[in-house]
Protein backbone atom coordinates (compact mmCIF):
# COMPACT_ATOMS: atom_id res chain seq x y z
CA UNK A 1 0.00 0.00 0.00
CA UNK A 2 1.36 3.64 -1.05
CA UNK A 3 0.59 6.65 0.63
CA UNK A 4 -0.06 10.01 -1.19
CA UNK A 5 -1.82 12.35 0.09
CA UNK A 6 -1.82 15.69 0.48
CA UNK A 7 -1.75 18.74 3.33
CA UNK A 8 -2.77 22.34 4.07
CA UNK A 9 -1.51 24.16 6.66
CA UNK A 10 -0.91 27.90 8.24
CA UNK A 11 -4.34 28.77 6.48
CA UNK A 12 -3.64 26.81 3.17
CA UNK A 13 -0.25 28.81 2.75
CA UNK A 14 1.88 25.84 3.16
CA UNK A 15 1.37 22.70 1.30
CA UNK A 16 2.92 19.21 2.68
CA UNK A 17 3.16 15.97 0.84
CA UNK A 18 3.00 13.06 2.15
CA UNK A 19 4.44 9.91 0.56
CA UNK A 20 4.99 6.58 2.24
CA UNK A 21 6.04 3.39 -0.44
CA UNK A 22 4.95 0.00 0.76
CA UNK A 23 5.11 -2.95 -1.73
CA UNK A 24 4.31 -5.16 0.73
CA UNK A 25 1.67 -3.41 3.57
CA UNK A 26 1.87 -0.54 4.55
CA UNK A 27 5.04 1.62 4.25
CA UNK A 28 7.79 0.94 6.83
CA UNK A 29 7.89 5.59 6.96
CA UNK A 30 6.15 8.61 5.31
CA UNK A 31 8.09 11.49 4.26
CA UNK A 32 6.64 14.93 4.58
CA UNK A 33 7.85 17.89 1.86
CA UNK A 34 6.27 21.37 1.11
CA UNK A 35 5.51 23.84 -1.01
CA UNK A 36 5.50 27.60 0.04
CA UNK A 37 4.77 30.21 -1.90
CA UNK A 38 6.85 28.46 -5.35
CA UNK A 39 9.45 27.30 -2.92
CA UNK A 40 9.90 23.55 -2.92
CA UNK A 41 11.26 22.42 0.49
CA UNK A 42 12.76 18.88 -0.23
CA UNK A 43 11.62 16.24 -2.79
CA UNK A 44 10.55 13.06 -1.23
CA UNK A 45 11.67 9.58 -1.75
CA UNK A 46 12.76 7.94 -5.49
CA UNK A 47 10.27 4.73 -5.01
CA UNK A 48 7.42 7.41 -4.82
CA UNK A 49 8.93 9.45 -8.16
CA UNK A 50 5.66 9.13 -9.71
CA UNK A 51 3.55 10.18 -7.37
CA UNK A 52 5.69 13.13 -6.60
CA UNK A 53 6.10 14.34 -10.49
CA UNK A 54 2.26 13.84 -10.81
CA UNK A 55 1.37 15.85 -7.38
CA UNK A 56 3.34 18.63 -8.56
CA UNK A 57 2.76 18.82 -11.97
CA UNK A 58 -0.20 21.67 -11.75
CA UNK A 59 1.56 23.17 -9.56
CA UNK A 60 3.91 26.71 -9.75
CA UNK A 61 7.42 26.13 -8.36
CA UNK A 62 10.47 28.54 -8.41
CA UNK A 63 13.18 26.52 -6.41
CA UNK A 64 13.92 23.67 -4.65
CA UNK A 65 15.55 24.53 -1.14
CA UNK A 66 17.66 20.60 0.11
CA UNK A 67 17.34 20.24 4.41
CA UNK A 68 20.51 17.71 3.28
CA UNK A 69 21.28 14.93 1.42
CA UNK A 70 19.20 11.86 2.25
CA UNK A 71 17.43 9.80 -0.18
CA UNK A 72 14.45 10.52 1.46
CA UNK A 73 14.93 14.03 0.65
CA UNK A 74 16.90 14.36 -2.60
CA UNK A 75 15.20 11.28 -4.18
CA UNK A 76 13.78 13.50 -6.73
CA UNK A 77 15.47 16.65 -7.25
CA UNK A 78 17.64 15.52 -10.23
CA UNK A 79 14.43 14.49 -11.98
CA UNK A 80 12.31 18.52 -10.95
CA UNK A 81 15.74 19.98 -11.99
CA UNK A 82 15.31 18.26 -15.19
CA UNK A 83 12.15 18.08 -16.02
CA UNK A 84 11.03 21.40 -14.75
CA UNK A 85 14.11 23.10 -15.24
CA UNK A 86 14.49 24.44 -11.81
CA UNK A 87 17.46 25.56 -9.46
CA UNK A 88 17.99 23.15 -6.54
CA UNK A 89 19.99 24.80 -3.47
CA UNK A 90 21.52 23.09 -0.75
CA UNK A 91 24.56 23.39 1.58
CA UNK A 92 28.07 23.41 0.51
CA UNK A 93 27.81 19.75 1.79
CA UNK A 94 25.03 18.67 0.60
CA UNK A 95 26.39 19.73 -2.61
CA UNK A 96 29.64 17.63 -1.97
CA UNK A 97 27.77 14.69 -1.22
CA UNK A 98 24.78 14.85 -3.69
CA UNK A 99 27.81 15.41 -6.86
CA UNK A 100 29.36 12.40 -5.62
CA UNK A 101 26.23 10.21 -4.78
CA UNK A 102 25.96 8.11 -1.88
CA UNK A 103 25.85 5.16 -0.88
CA UNK A 104 23.04 3.60 0.60
CA UNK A 105 21.61 0.37 2.71
CA UNK A 106 19.18 -2.18 1.76
CA UNK A 107 16.62 -1.59 4.18
CA UNK A 108 17.42 2.59 2.44
CA UNK A 109 16.99 0.88 -0.82
CA UNK A 110 13.52 -0.39 0.34
CA UNK A 111 11.88 2.24 2.13
CA UNK A 112 12.83 5.37 -0.01
CA UNK A 113 15.07 4.41 -2.97
CA UNK A 114 18.10 5.53 -4.23
CA UNK A 115 18.99 9.39 -4.82
CA UNK A 116 20.44 10.29 -8.43
CA UNK A 117 23.73 12.26 -7.89
CA UNK A 118 23.79 16.21 -9.10
CA UNK A 119 24.84 19.23 -9.06
CA UNK A 120 23.07 21.79 -6.91
CA UNK A 121 23.53 25.67 -5.90
CA UNK A 122 25.25 26.99 -2.72
CA UNK A 123 22.54 28.28 -0.05
CA UNK A 124 22.33 32.34 -0.40
CA UNK A 125 22.03 33.82 3.08
CA UNK A 126 18.78 33.79 2.72
CA UNK A 127 15.95 33.09 0.24
CA UNK A 128 13.25 35.25 -0.80
CA UNK A 129 10.12 34.32 -2.59
CA UNK A 130 7.50 36.90 -3.79
CA UNK A 131 5.85 37.11 -0.01
CA UNK A 132 8.25 35.48 2.26
CA UNK A 133 11.79 35.34 3.20
CA UNK A 134 13.20 31.96 4.54
CA UNK A 135 16.70 31.55 6.72
CA UNK A 136 18.65 29.06 6.09
CA UNK A 137 20.36 27.58 9.67
CA UNK A 138 22.97 24.98 9.40
CA UNK A 139 21.99 22.38 12.15
CA UNK A 140 24.61 19.45 11.83
CA UNK A 141 23.40 16.16 14.28
CA UNK A 142 21.26 14.09 12.35
CA UNK A 143 23.75 14.61 9.61
CA UNK A 144 26.80 17.01 8.70
CA UNK A 145 24.78 18.96 6.19
CA UNK A 146 21.42 19.72 8.01
CA UNK A 147 20.32 22.94 7.58
CA UNK A 148 16.73 24.16 8.46
CA UNK A 149 14.67 27.10 7.14
CA UNK A 150 13.00 29.95 9.03
CA UNK A 151 10.18 32.37 7.96
CA UNK A 152 10.48 34.59 10.94
CA UNK A 153 7.54 36.64 10.08
CA UNK A 154 5.06 33.81 9.80
CA UNK A 155 6.83 32.19 12.25
CA UNK A 156 8.00 28.76 10.69
CA UNK A 157 10.34 26.44 10.80
CA UNK A 158 10.87 24.24 8.13
CA UNK A 159 13.00 21.46 10.14
CA UNK A 160 13.72 18.63 7.48
CA UNK A 161 15.07 15.67 10.33
CA UNK A 162 15.67 17.72 13.35
CA UNK A 163 12.39 17.23 15.08
CA UNK A 164 11.19 13.46 13.88
CA UNK A 165 9.38 12.75 17.71
CA UNK A 166 10.09 14.57 20.99
CA UNK A 167 10.95 11.11 22.67
CA UNK A 168 12.92 9.60 19.65
CA UNK A 169 13.96 5.93 20.07
CA UNK A 170 16.90 5.37 18.27
CA UNK A 171 19.57 6.88 16.19
CA UNK A 172 21.33 5.95 12.61
CA UNK A 173 24.64 5.22 13.49
CA UNK A 174 26.07 8.78 11.72
CA UNK A 175 24.23 10.77 14.11
CA UNK A 176 25.66 12.90 17.07
CA UNK A 177 24.34 13.45 19.90
CA UNK A 178 25.95 16.47 21.37
CA UNK A 179 25.43 17.99 18.05
CA UNK A 180 21.69 17.23 17.43
CA UNK A 181 21.69 19.05 20.90
CA UNK A 182 23.58 22.07 20.18
CA UNK A 183 21.95 22.76 16.74
CA UNK A 184 18.07 21.88 18.95
CA UNK A 185 19.26 24.59 21.15
CA UNK A 186 20.13 27.36 19.01
CA UNK A 187 17.23 26.58 16.91
CA UNK A 188 15.76 27.26 20.07
CA UNK A 189 16.79 30.54 20.97
CA UNK A 190 14.79 31.84 17.44
CA UNK A 191 11.36 33.07 16.72
CA UNK A 192 8.98 30.87 15.27
CA UNK A 193 5.70 28.57 16.73
CA UNK A 194 4.87 25.74 13.51
CA UNK A 195 7.52 22.98 12.37
CA UNK A 196 7.13 21.67 9.53
CA UNK A 197 9.04 18.45 10.53
CA UNK A 198 9.42 15.62 7.72
CA UNK A 199 8.17 12.99 9.36
CA UNK A 200 5.57 14.82 11.59
CA UNK A 201 4.83 18.07 10.69
CA UNK A 202 4.10 20.22 14.29
CA UNK A 203 1.90 23.55 13.23
CA UNK A 204 0.78 24.17 16.44
CA UNK A 205 2.82 23.91 19.40
CA UNK A 206 6.13 23.38 17.49
CA UNK A 207 8.33 24.64 19.19
CA UNK A 208 7.84 23.50 22.31
CA UNK A 209 7.56 20.18 20.59
CA UNK A 210 11.43 20.89 20.03
CA UNK A 211 11.92 21.99 23.33
CA UNK A 212 10.77 18.48 24.77
CA UNK A 213 13.16 16.51 22.14
CA UNK A 214 16.43 18.80 23.45
CA UNK A 215 15.49 17.73 27.11
CA UNK A 216 14.95 14.37 26.82
CA UNK A 217 17.90 14.42 25.20
CA UNK A 218 19.85 16.44 27.27
CA UNK A 219 18.44 13.76 29.89
CA UNK A 220 19.62 10.49 27.90
CA UNK A 221 22.68 12.65 27.22
CA UNK A 222 23.66 13.30 30.92
CA UNK A 223 22.64 9.72 32.15
CA UNK A 224 25.05 8.09 30.20
CA UNK A 225 27.74 10.32 31.25
CA UNK A 226 26.76 9.70 34.55
CA UNK A 227 26.83 6.21 34.06
CA UNK A 228 30.39 6.15 32.01
CA UNK A 229 31.90 8.52 35.25
CA UNK A 230 30.66 5.66 37.38
CA UNK A 231 32.97 2.81 35.08
CA UNK A 232 30.39 1.33 33.40
CA UNK A 233 31.34 0.23 29.90
CA UNK A 234 29.51 0.41 26.34
CA UNK A 235 27.78 -2.51 26.85
CA UNK A 236 26.74 -1.66 30.34
CA UNK A 237 25.53 1.64 29.48
CA UNK A 238 23.13 0.12 26.79
CA UNK A 239 21.99 -2.48 29.04
CA UNK A 240 21.09 0.08 31.52
CA UNK A 241 19.48 2.59 28.99
CA UNK A 242 17.30 0.96 26.41
CA UNK A 243 14.98 -1.05 25.62
CA UNK A 244 16.39 -1.95 22.32
CA UNK A 245 13.59 -1.39 19.31
CA UNK A 246 14.54 -4.78 17.87
CA UNK A 247 12.46 -4.92 15.00
CA UNK A 248 14.17 -1.73 13.59
CA UNK A 249 17.54 -2.52 14.62
CA UNK A 250 17.22 -5.73 12.64
CA UNK A 251 15.29 -4.37 9.31
CA UNK A 252 18.25 -2.21 9.86
CA UNK A 253 20.87 -4.48 10.06
CA UNK A 254 22.00 -2.47 13.00
CA UNK A 255 22.10 0.98 11.65
CA UNK A 256 19.40 2.56 13.43
CA UNK A 257 19.13 1.43 17.16
CA UNK A 258 18.72 2.90 20.15
CA UNK A 259 22.54 1.43 20.82
CA UNK A 260 23.25 4.03 18.65
CA UNK A 261 22.17 6.58 20.90
CA UNK A 262 24.34 5.44 23.63
CA UNK A 263 27.41 5.02 21.60
CA UNK A 264 26.99 8.57 20.07
CA UNK A 265 26.47 10.69 23.78
CA UNK A 266 29.47 7.71 25.21
CA UNK A 267 31.68 9.26 21.70
CA UNK A 268 31.45 12.83 22.89
CA UNK A 269 31.64 12.05 26.92
CA UNK A 270 35.05 10.11 25.97
CA UNK A 271 36.66 13.00 23.76
CA UNK A 272 35.42 16.34 25.58
CA UNK A 273 34.95 14.10 29.53
CA UNK A 274 32.16 16.46 30.12
CA UNK A 275 28.57 17.34 29.16
FE1 LIG B 1 17.58 12.39 7.20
Amino acid sequence: MHICRVHTFADGEVTGFELGYGPVGSPLMNTYFYLVDGLLIDTGQSNMRKSCLQLLQDKQINCVLLTHHHEDHSGNALALQKSRNLPVYGHSLTAEKLRKGFRILPYQRYTWGKADPLEIEILPPQKETERFCFIPVHTPGHSKDHTVFLEKEMGWLFSGDLFMGSRIRYFRADEDMKETIESLQKVLSLDFEAVFCSMSPQPVNGKEMLRKKVNYLEEFYGEVGKLYKEGYDEKGIIRHLGEEAKLVKFITFGNVSRANMVRSALRSWKVNGHG
